[in-house]
């Protein structure tokens, strides 16, 4: 059977913090838009598996969705809908901190120090800034665009992360968070955990339905790009019955950009199912892409339904959410406020009088 556990893209060297905890786990989630089937998959689907294991930071990123104009309104709903998405997903706030990022301060003034000691070549390196920008016109490309690693990294080693479960696409991030934590911990003295990201085997990377040579993503536009988690069944099936594949006939796992349509929904289906590849091609053989392409709705629809009405009981329940929001903070608040002091303290900034303990 295929092994379906994530895996650690790199081993993890000396701990630079002697702990008594379980390791810990740090990701986020944008509000921008709809979360799709790819950050389910990708991220969503994975933490909610992990979580007894470890001590979970999951944070709703909203700092970083500013570094693209979003509509006030918009923004406010989105966050709300990603923390009942995060719970409705299985995270238990009893082995998860579920936060806003803007409500822990200490994220914005680490990104500020971080920023201060990335040198400009690291971040012209990174591919999201190079892919986001080439679609934006040249005055409407924020500086917070092009810093958004320098952010991300701070949120990472503000909690002494051990591992980021993270969608393939956000691999380049880590590698500089990793390396952003080595220069600091070198330059100052050990400072910083060095995390590691967890890619998950199966669903990595999502395609879009009608772009199966391009990522599913939240900004794209097409009605039948992506399959959103709160989706109908109806729109599901529609979506998906219109999903591009090509003029070959063999269901097969693929690699060739020319078989991509099919190789996604076949991704799509191990991702859901957790079935070994060879089942799966067996499963499919003799069959055509009608078939491929109904079954695949309906395990989608399957995996979604459990999420789905915990998400409307949720959203009926109301209030709530914002409550245990503003708890979660506070926990992080904490937590984080342990290595910036740390940090204020290397990098030379004096402390304010109040905190200074009589000797
Ligand atoms: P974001 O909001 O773009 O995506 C959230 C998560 O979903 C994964 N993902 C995908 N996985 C598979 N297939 C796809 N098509 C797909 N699209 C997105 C992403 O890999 C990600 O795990 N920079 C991050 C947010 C962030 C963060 C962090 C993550 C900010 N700070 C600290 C980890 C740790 C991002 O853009 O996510």
């Amino acid at each position: 059977m295929t092994d379906q556990s994530p895996t650690v893209a790199s081993a993890t060297d000396t701990p630079t913090v002697i702990k008594q905890r379980p390791p810990r786990i740090f990701s986020g989630i944008q509000p921008t838009g709809q979360l799709h089937i790819g950050n389910y998959l990708g991220a969503l689907k994975q933490w909610a598996q992990l979580q007894s294991k470890y001590d979970n930071f999951y944070c709703i990123v909203d700092m970083h969705a500013i570094t693209i104009p979003q509509d006030p309104q918009e923004l406010r709903e989105s966050t709300r809908r990603n923390a009942a998405l995060y719970l409705a997903s299985g995270l238990d706030p009893k082995y998860c901190t579920i936060f806003v990022q803007s409500h822990v301060a200490a994220h914005a003034e680490l990104g500020w120090i971080l920023t201060c000691l990335t040198p400009l070549g690291w971040l012209n390196r990174m591919h999201q800034f190079k892919d986001k920008s080439a679609k934006m016109q040249a005055e409407s490309i924020s500086a917070g665009l092009y810093t958004y690693p320098t952010l991300m990294a701070a949120d990472i080693l503000l909690y002494q992360t051990d591992l980021v479960p993270v969608g393939d696409d956000q691999k380049q991030h880590v590698e500089l968070t990793r390396d952003l934590a080595q220069r600091f911990n070198s330059m100052f003295g050990e400072t910083f955990t060095l995390p590691d990201a967890m890619i998950p085997v199966s669903g990595a990377r999502i395609m879009g339905l009608d772009t199966p040579n391009a990522k599913m993503s939240k900004s794209a536009i097409g009605e039948g790009h992506a399959i959103t988690l709160l989706d109908s069944p109806e729109v599901i099936r529609k979506k998906m019955m219109r999903a591009t594949t090509d003029s070959h006939r063999e269901i097969k796992f693929s690699t060739d950009p020319e078989r991509a349509g099919v190789n996604n929904l076949l991704t799509i289906y191990q991702a859901f199912t957790d079935e070994p590849g060879e089942a799966i091609e067996a499963h499919f053989e003799g069959k055509g892409y009608g078939d491929l392409k109904k079954t695949v709705a309906e395990a989608v629809i399957e995996g979604l339904a459990p999420l789905q009405s915990r998400y409307y009981e949720l959203v009926k329940e109301g209030g709530a959410i914002d409550e245990l929001l503003a708890k979660s903070a506070e926990r992080a608040a904490e937590v984080a406020a342990q290595t910036l002091d740390l940090v204020r303290d290397r990098v030379g900034f004096i402390r304010l009088a109040s905190k200074v303990k009589p000797s």
